[in-house]
């Protein structure tokens, strides 16, 4: 994990916890009791893994097996979770993506000329960033390795997946010296469109080791962002995210949080099961307000 990436995220976990949580008990009740189940519903004396654990905020330690580890990229998470849970986990502390320091490096490539350091002026520095992205392929090898290694019975995916597209802004963002993007929402933004199709590449990556790994799948994720205070209800499940929302009387303003990625038919081939469902709406922050996607999967037998 590079530096600055550790840095970042241990900078947005802590914009995380310093947030009001005021609005989040329901949220906190119903991810609690389903990351509890999968931790529950595992072989105690097989080796489990939770991706994304962060500070433990979501996540019901005391429920999780002996052989329990944790992962997050955030260097302060386990010792979060130690003063949360009482509890000293084994902890792999990688980018699960395997590829945010080679966009970071790339987007450096883009700002400055390498032969002499100097910077180059905005729209060159995004054109050659936009032109350099498609050919980058995250590759979750840290992530692969460690399964093949362990043999974890059960996976947990925490409220991880959502965020890799968020830092991967925030590393353009950080490299650039500020957002690099058109403020005008109705204008085309090829650099950011670029950067979409990284994170939808990253988050498949991610979703294809772990349809390798045999093991039983936990996730749970951001399915969309929604902006705006007005009424907001959920209609009858559909495969379209866009159709589960219904706003009453106003237009809805919302983001796909996964790049236009559907982990659930991703994960439906031949060899997986959908055991379990659910969808709530959590609110964040006063005028944020996220659509969550809860999927249990598990082998077919
Ligand atoms: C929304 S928080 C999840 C909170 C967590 N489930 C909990 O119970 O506290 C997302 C977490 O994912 C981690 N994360 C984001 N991108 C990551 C990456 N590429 N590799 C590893 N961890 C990452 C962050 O450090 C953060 O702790």
């Amino acid at each position: 994990m590079s530096k600055p990436l550790s840095k970042l995220l241990r900078r947005e976990q802590f914009a995380f916890l310093a947030r009001d949580r005021s609005a989040w008990g329901d949220h906190l009740d119903t991810v609690r009791a389903f990351l509890g189940e999968g931790l529950q519903s595992t072989d105690p004396t097989q080796p489990v893994l939770i991706l994304g654990a962060g500070s433990g905020l979501e996540v019901p330690w005391a429920l999780a097996p002996p052989d329990t580890t944790g992962w997050d990229g955030d260097p302060w998470s386990r010792m979060w979770t130690a003063a949360r849970h009482y509890r000293w986990p084994p902890w792999v502390f990688e980018d699960l993506t395997g590829g945010m320091s080679e966009l970071e490096a790339t987007a450096r490539r883009a700002v400055r000329e390498p032969w002499s350091g100097h910077r180059r002026a905005l729209d060159a520095a995004k054109t050659r960033l936009t032109g350099l992205l498609p050919s980058l392929v995250p590759d979750p090898n840290a992530l692969r390795a460690w399964i093949g290694a362990h043999r974890p019975r059960t996976i947990l995916v925490a409220n991880v997946m959502g965020q890799f597209g968020v830092m991967a802004e925030k590393i353009v963002e950080t490299v650039f010296g500020g957002p690099p993007w058109d403020p005008d929402p109705e204008r085309e933004e090829p650099l950011a469109e670029a950067l979409a199709a990284w994170t939808a590449r990253a988050i498949k990556a991610v979703l294809r080791v772990l349809c390798e790994s045999g093991a039983d799948l936990w996730l749970v994720h951001d399915r969309a962002v929604v902006f705006g205070g007005g009424a907001l209800d959920l209609g009858p499940w559909e495969d379209d995210w866009t159709r589960h929302l219904r706003a009453e009387g106003s237009s809805l303003e919302a983001s796909d949080a996964l790049a236009g990625v559907d982990p659930s038919s991703f994960l439906l081939g031949n060899e997986l099961n959908l055991i379990e469902r659910d969808r709530w709406i959590w609110p964040v922050a006063p005028g944020q307000r996220h659509l969550i996607e809860a999927l249990a999967i598990r082998r077919k037998v």
